[in-house]
């Protein structure tokens, strides 16, 4: 339970039950005006998309009235709020406090405001962090919110946003995580974040692949010079120019199946499928260091998987990564991929068709 008489700093008020003018005299009356105008502001902006997507307005006005109403309270209290609550921290969340804001905001909305309606808590429940499976509601409080940014000027990813605005909440949601990550504009991000991202991302990102030419030596090149990419390849991976083309050479005539991956139609890495045996691959890819971190590569990996054993009638898909290379591991592990270790110690990575 919230009470404001737990914390001396708060200042708190009667309650009118005028949802607007309470949160306007709360946050004015413990200085939070700044907050205060982005809150009204998010609320019009709401306001707006409800209208537009043939949703309840008025809920969607409360959701955002109340979505940052944490705000008067520390950071630090937040944390020692959910401890107390019994709430388990995100590593995002323990590491910086003010995510926290989100969760806290529905306890005052529940305990504060007797706020009971499920769908304005769990709007607000992920009003900077989404999740994977949004509602409708969820998506208009978190598209609102960076609409109407509490920082001065327009927000960069704006026009992104407004127009996949016109095909769908859900497409806006989709470019605007997008932005995030390619911009690399989380400091660390939230697992509901994450999980967000992949929702996405499985429905939208454009991602295919295509055969290997003669001539793509210089994009090879140009996509895979980096000393980061080097140390999780082998000692023969190619490193000069020269090296790149005639492995391109190599690649674009072999049986094995090896692609080119494309994102908005752009080479971004390289997938291989080396037989073994009829039935039998041994994976290898590596990505452009620039799409790192993203998500993008378990989306890849599974897609391609899923066409070597639906089109190309392959029974076992297996890959030995580098011992130190934890995030292939963890991308392999994520991937439903079988762990063993063999004989002479190295770990194997092994998937079999269903
Ligand atoms: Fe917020
Ligand atoms: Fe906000």
């Amino acid at each position: 339970m919230i009470d404001f008489m737990d914390f001396n700093y708060i200042k708190a008020i009667e309650l009118s039950h005028d949802l607007q003018s309470d949160i306007s005299e709360l946050f004015d009356i413990n200085h939070k005006t700044t907050t205060k105008q982005h809150v009204l502001s998010v609320a019009q902006t709401s306001r707006k998309l409800a209208q537009r997507f043939n949703l309840d307005e008025n809920l969607c006005y409360q959701s955002a009235l109340l979505h940052d109403i944490s705000a008067i309270i520390k950071s630090d209290d937040m944390k020692k709020l959910a401890l107390k609550n019994g709430y388990i921290l995100d590593k995002a969340e323990e590491k910086y406090p003010f995510l926290l804001h989100q969760i806290v905001s529905i306890w005052i909305a529940q305990d504060i405001f007797q706020i009971q309606d499920e769908r304005i808590l769990n709007a607000i429940a992920c009003h900077t962090t989404l999740k994977a499976n949004p509602s409708l509601y969820d998506m208009v409080l978190f598209l609102a919110d960076k609409i109407s940014w509490d920082q001065k000027g327009i927000p960069p990813y704006l026009p992104q946003i407004g127009k996949a605005l016109e095909i769908s909440l859900e497409k806006a949601c989709y470019e605007y995580i997008r932005y995030l990550f390619e911009n690399h504009q989380l400091l660390f991000p939230h697992r509901k974040m994450k999980e967000a991202r992949d929702f996405f991302y499985q429905k939208y990102l454009p991602i295919t692949f295509r055969c290997w030419h003669q001539d793509d030596g210089e994009l090879f090149y140009k996509h895979s010079h980096s000393d980061e990419l080097y140390q999780y390849m082998n000692d023969d991976f190619p490193k000069t120019l020269e090296e790149c083309e005639k492995t391109v050479k190599i690649l674009s005539q072999s049986n094995d199946e090896a692609k080119v991956i494309l994102l908005d139609e752009e080479m971004i890495g390289c997938i291989a499928g080396f037989y073994e045996s009829d039935n039998k691959v041994k994976l290898a890819y590596w990505l452009d260091v620039q799409y790192w971190n993203q998500g993008i590569m378990s989306l890849v990996l599974e897609k391609f998987i899923q066409w070597l054993f639906v089109e190309k009638n392959v029974q076992y898909i297996y890959a030995k990564p580098f011992q130190d290379n934890i995030a292939s591991k963890r991308l392999l592990e994520k991937s439903h991929f079988q762990k063993y270790i063999c004989h002479d110690q190295t770990i194997l990575y092994m998937r079999k068709k269903d």
